[in-house]
């Protein structure tokens, strides 16, 4: 069994992302920590919970994490993910977050099962960067790190230089980065080899209660915007390659951020042999192909 924590911002692509996780066979997810970044951190933290809600999934502890960057102003991508952030009014949640802050927990799980948690990184890496401050070498203690964001070889999403996650918060970004510890990051340039079409979009059926969800909150994102005719997939690639690695090649780099000016956020290669397994070519059909046995999706 392995045993996961996602750290999330959700977000359209992390509500997917989770529900991957929660379906997948083998995999213990162990909790969430929510970071403010497509939405804000209450919203984020309601989304969280109503989702482990709503597919039975209460169990699942969520906990909170920062609400700003370590420096800076917030920002959000609620013209991404809309106001609620995963597209899909779900009920209040009845649950409640854990009282143990984000950091605490995480600190705890990565001390208490040395090499055995795998951490998925899906939003700013402000809890993160956190983590390492109140408790510095803990990232050391994941079985394994993946962290979506940054774009080393081409244009960001949400500035000419910077991709989202990164941008959110540079100085955590960095900081995580500069601890040397090994990770894998799927950075824009693999997100954009992966979408998904309308017509296939509209095309699927899923089987179980993640997979329907997952569906729900892709078709809805679609009907929001008639206009738009492809989806970039991003959280779920970072999911996919924690348990499947071989869904991207990858190449050994060391990677710096920007921290301030205008090019904040911006990541950049610093060499060609370093603790950053950055994604290179990304197993599209091997990534569908996993996605449709866990979620549960067919043609119809
Ligand atoms: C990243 O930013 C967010 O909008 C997505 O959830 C993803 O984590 C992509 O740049
Ligand atoms: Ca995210």
């Amino acid at each position: 069994m392995r045993r996961i924590i996602i750290d999330t911002d959700p977000g359209v692509d992390d509500a997917i992302a989770i529900l991957m996780a929660l379906s997948a066979p083998s995999v213990e997810v162990v909790g969430l920590t929510v970071v403010g970044g497509n939405v804000p951190h209450a919203r984020g933290l309601c989304n969280a919970l109503a989702l482990l809600d709503f597919v039975g999934r209460s169990d699942v502890p969520v906990f909170r994490g920062s609400n700003r960057p370590l420096v800076g102003r917030f920002a959000n991508a609620q013209h991404f993910h809309g106001t609620s952030g995963i597209t899909r009014r779900l009920p209040e949640p009845t649950s409640q977050p854990a009282p143990q802050r984000a950091v605490d927990f995480l600190a705890g799980q990565l001390t208490n099962h040395p090499g055995q948690i795998t951490l998925v990184a899906i939003g700013p890496l402000t809890n993160l960067a956190r983590l390492e401050r109140r408790h510095p070498g803990s990232l050391s203690r994941a079985a394994s790190l993946v962290v979506m964001g940054g774009v080393v070889d081409s244009p960001g999403n949400i500035t000419p230089h910077a991709e989202f996650n990164f941008y959110c918060d540079p100085l955590a970004a960095q900081e995580v980065l500069a601890t040397g510890v090994p990770l894998t990051l799927v950075d824009l340039d693999a997100c954009r080899q992966v979408t998904l079409s309308r017509d296939r979009a509209f095309n699927l059926k899923a089987n179980n209660r993640f997979g329907k969800l997952a569906l729900e909150i892709i078709q809805n994102w679609f009907k929001a915007d008639e206009g738009r005719e492809s989806m970039l997939f991003y959280d779920q690639i970072a999911m996919a390659a924690a348990f499947c690695p071989e869904v991207i090649t990858t190449r050994q780099v060391a990677v710096t951020v920007e921290t301030g000016g205008p090019e904040a956020g911006a990541s950049h290669v610093v060499a060609t042999d370093g603790p950053v397994a950055v994604a290179d070519v990304v197993d599209v059909e091997r990534l569908f192909s996993l996605m449709g046995e866990w979620l549960r999706w067919e043609q119809v």
